[in-house]
């Protein structure tokens, strides 16, 4: 029975070399090519492939990356185990991001930016990082450690999950109930929720209404989250002062959208974080030993849940 990597062949090549020698009985595939979907044990992949129905044998499916919802997971049998990427590199990077934007918006940098294009040589106002509060969205391995990399700023720092959560020096809300109290004290606004029904749309107009105005968006959760002409409308306003944008809807950004040249946007292609094959070959490999003693995977989906 074979492991099958569907990936970009230079992390698949680091996944299989690292599967190779740590479990030299794990039959591994790189590409479908001369590759029998109903000898295939587990399956690593971003999308589900066409015929994934032809996959008979299959007992888990290890996602690439940390999101799961590029996948219909629907058309899945309901026992089969789906695995979300959660390993150390993909972690970095979205610190280093998350990071990024806060700061960015904390010192106003699309402002900045705006002055050198005018060559203008003028001190924005300042404010110190502790009257700056800064609220996580999801509270997950990404959000939780977003909010570690922050707190040494000096930032008060709150967030909003599903179900309770406690983080120290981290003020913690969740569930509707908890969500408008969360977002009046939260003057810079990092999403790092996974895209589910519930999710879809969240990052609207009465959200950006709840927060106090001059509040600030950094968005590296999924682009179906946010309503960019809501977004833009309260930029324009002048409701919020900025925002720091990873994840659209569409991706790629269709050329003449709002949101490219918006003054107070600054835009990335989703790259806030990138999985690591050298990392996650780690996870992976510690996967295929839980699966093979019967133990649950790190990162498995609740497939209820939708992440
Ligand atoms: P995770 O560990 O599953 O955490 C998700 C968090 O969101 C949990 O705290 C969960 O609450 C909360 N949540 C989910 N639905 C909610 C709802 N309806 N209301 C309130 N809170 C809700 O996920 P993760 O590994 O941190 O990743 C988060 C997301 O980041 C991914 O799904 C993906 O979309 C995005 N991502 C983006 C990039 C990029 O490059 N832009 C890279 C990687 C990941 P509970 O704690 O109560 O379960
Ligand atoms: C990237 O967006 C991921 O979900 O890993």
């Amino acid at each position: 029975m074979t492991l099958l990597f569907t990936l970009d062949a230079a992390r698949a090549a680091i996944f299989a070399e690292a599967v190779a020698r740590t479990l030299p009985d794990q039959r591994v595939a790189i590409g479908r090519d001369g590759c029998d979907p109903g000898e295939v044990r587990y399956l690593m992949t971003w999308t589900l492939p066409e015929d994934i129905a032809r996959f008979t044998r299959l007992e888990a499916l290890f996602c690439i990356g940390a999101g799961v919802d590029q996948m219909n997971l629907d058309r899945l049998p309901p026992g089969l185990k789906v695995v979300r990427m959660v390993e150390e590199g993909i972690v970095r990077m979205m610190q280093e991001y998350a990071t990024l934007g806060v700061l960015a918006l904390h010192r106003d940098l699309p402002g900045y930016l705006a002055q050198q294009a005018a060559a203008t040589w003028r001190a924005r106002p300042v404010r110190q990082a502790a009257q700056r509060r800064v609220g996580v969205l999801g509270l997950g391995a990404l959000g939780q450690a977003v909010l570690e990399r922050l707190a040494p700023f000096g930032f008060p720092l709150a967030g909003w999950s599903r179900s309770p959560r406690e983080i120290p020096g981290v003020a913690c809300h969740h569930g509707r109930e908890g969500l408008a109290a969360f977002l009046a004290g939260t003057d810079i606004l990092v999403c790092l929720l996974p895209l589910t029904a519930e999710t879809r749309g969240f990052l609207g107009a009465d959200l950006f209404a709840a927060l106090p105005a001059g509040a600030g968006l950094v968005h590296a959760g999924r682009g179906a989250q946010l309503d960019a002409a809501a977004l833009i409308a309260a930029l324009d306003a002048g409701h919020l002062a900025g925002a720091v944008i990873d994840v659209t809807e569409p991706e790629p950004l269709p050329a003449g959208h709002p949101l490219w040249r918006h003054p107070k946007v600054l835009l990335t292609p989703h790259v806030a974080s990138v999985t690591q094959a050298e990392t996650a070959a780690l996870t992976l490999v510690e996967n295929l030993r839980r699966l093979a003693a019967g133990r649950d995977p790190i990162g498995l989906v609740d497939r209820a849940r939708g992440y």
